[in-house]
């Protein structure tokens, strides 16, 4: 027998009703048009694409849409963190980051991790055909020695009204989006006290 060690677990799973993932995708034009200074940065920073990631990054605490949403979340933060077996006793996670991604066609985003956070992940709003999938890579890569070829990506290709979770420090990539409309999605950190 074999016995899996160590596992590295994804979340991906529906969560919230059609009436919510069009009011997200309303509020994320929304934002997007009256955030001039997030489009700024975003020219030399997200070429071709808006995050509000530099600007308006507590979403869940700007909107009621984005509150209920957060409480979705939370719950669904809950029970992955229970089969991650952290010790969860007398504690409780809170969001600390929220903010909305619109990634026109070709737009990419990088491999990047999430520091100092604890659980991370990303709700999709919009996920026309041709979405790109999100890529995660193996954790363990740095360690590899004299392993032969195999396997150290996985992807998924998510579709609108899913979440997805997993720990911060994994990383992770959009690849180019080859869908023509665009791919909408809100991205977030949980930390715990
Ligand atoms: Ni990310």
């Amino acid at each position: 027998m074999s016995i899996s060690i160590f596992p590295t677990l994804i979340h991906y799973a529906p969560l919230g009703t059609t009436k919510l993932i069009k009011e997200l995708k309303k509020e994320a034009y929304q934002i997007r048009d009256y955030d001039k200074e997030g489009q700024k940065w975003c020219k030399t920073n997200y070429p071709g694409g808006y995050t509000s990631y530099q600007t308006l990054s507590s979403l869940h605490t700007f909107s009621s849409t984005f509150e209920t949403l957060e409480k979705s979340i939370r719950k669904a933060v809950k029970s992955f963190s229970k089969k991650l077996q952290y010790d969860m006793r007398d504690k409780e996670f809170f969001m600390t980051d929220c903010w909305v991604n619109i990634m026109p066609k070709s737009v990419t985003h990088p491999m990047h991790l999430h520091p100092l956070s604890t659980i991370s992940g990303t709700y999709y709003v919009s996920t026309p055909k041709g979405t790109s999938s999100i890529t995660f890579e193996d954790p363990r890569l740095p360690f590899y020695m004299a392993q032969p070829p195999r396997p150290f990506r996985y992807s998924i290709t998510p579709k609108a009204g899913n979440l997805v979770l997993f720990e911060s420090w994994l990383r992770h990539e959009v690849a180019a989006n080859q869908a023509k409309e665009d791919r909408i999605s809100i991205s977030f950190n949980y930390h715990w006290r």
